[in-house]
Formats: C-alpha cells, structure tokens, sequence
C-alpha cells in the first residue's frame, strides 16, 4: 500500500511551507528556534539605512563621512541572523505602530548614538514628517516629537543611572540612590545603557566619592560598583515599572576597540584604519568585563527585561569607530562611539524586532 496524497492535503502543506517562508521573510521569527544575536556580517549595497548627509539629527561627533573618513565599505555591512532573517526597518510603519506612544533612551552618550540613529533611521523614511523639538537642561532630556503620529522619541542623558549628589565632603556617586527615576514613568518604551563611564578615573571622573548604603568610601573596584548600581536599577524597575504600560530594554555592553590584540592585531594603532568587520560569527578576544555582572544582575530582577544583547555582534565590528573622524578638529582616536549610519543602527532593527 502506497500513500495515497489528496489534493486538499498537498495544499495544506504548500500552506504550511508558504507559511513557514512568510515567517522567515518577516522577521516574525520564533525566539526558540532563532537566537537574533548571533550571526555574523554580510555586504548588502542597499545599505546604509540613511545618508548621514540627509538627517538633520545625527549628531556631528557621529558623522564620520562628513569628517573625512575617506572609506566607505563599512556602511555597507548588514546583520545577518545565523537561523533567520531580520526585516529592513521601515520608519513609516515604525511611527504607525507607535502612534501616541513614547520610546525614551536613558544613558551615556552610547544611547545618544543609538537615539539619533533612531531619529536618522525614521527620517529617512518619512522626510518630511513634521517634528518638533524640546530641551530641558535641568533633567538633561532631549524629546524629539513627530506631531502627525503623536510619537516622541526621547534622550535622558544619565551616565550611572544612579545618582551623583554635591555634598559638602565633595560629589558622591550613590550606588543605592535613583532620584531620576521619576523621568521614566509612563513612558511606552524605556532603553537603558551604562558603563563606559565606570572606569574613567582622573580629572574627567564626576564623583569625588563612592557610597554604598552608609559606607562612603573614596574608590572601590568599579565592576562591582556597577553591579550595585544594576542591582539598584533593578529594584527600581521592579517597583515603579508596569509591564502592561512600559516595555524595559538594557541595551547592553557597547564594545570598545583600543587594544589590536582582541582581534589578532597587536599592532593596529586601536580602531584606526580598520576598514572591515571581523569576519565570521565568534570575535576572538575577550568580552567585556562588565557583561557578565550584568548578566547576573539582571536575572535577579523580578519584571520582564529584554537585555538587548548587542555585545557580541558589536565586537565584530572594529572598522564601526569614529576612529580620528570622532568630533571635527578633537585629537585623540573614538573607538568607544559608533559612526552613523553604521552599528547602531543594527542595534535599533533589533530593538524594533522586540518592540511589537
Ligand atoms: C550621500 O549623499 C551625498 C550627496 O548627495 C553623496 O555625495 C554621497 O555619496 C551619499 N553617500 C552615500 C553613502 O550614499
Ligand atoms: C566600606 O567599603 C570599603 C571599600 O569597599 C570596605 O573595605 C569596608 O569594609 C566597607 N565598610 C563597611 C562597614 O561596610
Ligand atoms: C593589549 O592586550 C594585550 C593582551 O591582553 C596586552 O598584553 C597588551 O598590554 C595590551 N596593550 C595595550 C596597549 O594595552
Ligand atoms: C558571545 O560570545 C561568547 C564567546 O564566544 C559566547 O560564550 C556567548 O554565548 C555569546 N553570546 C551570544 C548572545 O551570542
């Protein structure tokens, strides 16, 4: 006895192929089955997402073309999911989905990289959507707002998440303290980020102090004081966030490139002149130091937090850099910073691809 296959049932299993396609296509993908993360980086010429030169919004330390980096390879790179397919941002249907509804980044200037290629990213595909723009010093935010959607795409510049108070013994950096937090309620979709600032040590290091519940102390080890200001973090977002109401990413650990050895390179002058992304899935050298603190803090927390994990991918990414074509006429090499168009604009599809 054969299998015998009726027409109906063919159909049905065009359908189910049909289906499983549109669900690759779509970027619509299982979290099982599909870990976005990983992947490595594929040369695609309808890259860049935007011509830096068209967005009013990147910020000019980002603009590396108009800086003068004279390659250009590097706008070309797409992420490329190892069991699945992203889809292209469209800024449109993003400004739709999201219509009186508020995203807010909160952290150091590797949010506002983020941000503004956010903004880039939605310019670009409705140029003439009409925003406004408003500044407050006083909380250090920024709101862009495109008025035909009701959408405002925010910037809280935050270097700890956790506060920094001038007290007569000098600034104190306080590990148990979160007075901000007030800024974050009620916003649709809130994306943290902090780190970079917890090694800077010397005359550009705000705090003159360190305190932990009552223990003011002038400097401890500086991954565990970021483990503390995680923890803090997270029994805020336990107390005062409704998952219902706000969404909380953690953008995670943006990667520098300073040291050639973490990419078999020991005499590369840091980021300077690299013109392509490691290539393959796995970056040789060492993950940064603060991820896995960050790792096991956030699994303490009780609410729903999607650590958006761009740590990995981003290592690939040594030629993504300012590099000398950071901040126009500034000596010193950005290979902390990304330029725009450029990584993290990846950051931002995948972002979009938890969003909804
Ligand atoms: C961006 O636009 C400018 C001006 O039209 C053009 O010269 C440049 O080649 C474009 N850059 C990219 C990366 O497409
Ligand atoms: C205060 O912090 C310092 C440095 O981390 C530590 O050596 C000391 O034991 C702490 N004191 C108390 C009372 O926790
Ligand atoms: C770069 O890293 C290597 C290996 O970890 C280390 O031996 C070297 O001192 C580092 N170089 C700089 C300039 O920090
Ligand atoms: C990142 O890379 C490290 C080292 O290769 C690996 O252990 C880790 O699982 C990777 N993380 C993700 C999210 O891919």
């Amino acid at each position: 006895m054969g299998f015998k296959f009726h027409q109906s049932s063919c159909f049905s299993l065009l359908l189910l192929l049909l289906n499983i396609l549109l669900v690759c296509v779509d970027g619509e993908v299982d979290k099982i089955s599909c870990d976005v993360f990983k992947g490595s980086w594929v040369i695609d010429q309808s890259y860049p997402l935007y011509n830096a030169s068209f967005c009013p919004f990147v910020g000019k330390e980002f603009d590396c073309v108009k800086n003068g980096r004279p390659d250009q390879l590097y706008l070309k790179y797409r992420w490329q999911p190892h069991d699945c397919s992203l889809s292209r941002f469209d800024g449109k249907i993003f400004l739709e989905k999201m219509k009186g509804k508020t995203i807010m980044f909160v952290g150091d200037s590797l949010s506002k990289n983020q941000w503004l290629s956010l903004l880039c990213m939605i310019h670009s595909s409705v140029p003439s959507a009409r925003y406004s723009v408003k500044l407050s010093m006083v909380d250090e935010m920024t709101t862009y707002t495109f008025m035909d959607y009701e959408v405002k795409v925010m910037y809280h510049h935050s270097l700890y998440l956790v506060d920094i108070v001038e007290e007569k013994i000098g600034r104190v950096l306080k590990l148990d303290s979160i007075t901000s937090g007030k800024l974050w309620l009620d916003v649709d979709y809130l994306v943290f980020n902090t780190w970079h600032w917890w090694t800077r040590r010397g005359p550009t290091q705000p705090f003159d102090f360190i305190q932990y519940e009552n223990n003011i102390t002038k400097d401890m080890d500086r991954v565990v004081a970021f483990g503390k200001a995680i923890d803090t973090w997270g029994r805020w977002v336990d107390g005062n966030i409704d998952p219902v109401k706000s969404k909380v990413f953690f953008q995670g650990i943006s990667p520098t490139h300073y040291n050639g050895s973490g990419w078999g390179e020991p005499k590369a002058q840091a980021c300077l002149g690299q013109k392509e992304p490691v290539p393959g899935e796995k970056y040789p050298g060492a993950q940064p130091m603060a991820l896995e603190v960050l790792e096991t803090e956030l699994k303490t927390i009780k609410k729903p937090v999607t650590l958006l994990d761009i740590t990995n991918l981003s290592l690939l990414r040594k030629d993504g850099h300012p590099s000398k074509y950071g901040l126009p006429h500034k000596t010193g090499m950005d290979c902390s910073h990304w330029c725009l168009a450029g990584v993290p604009d990846t950051w931002n599809v995948l972002l979009n691809n938890f969003m909804f």
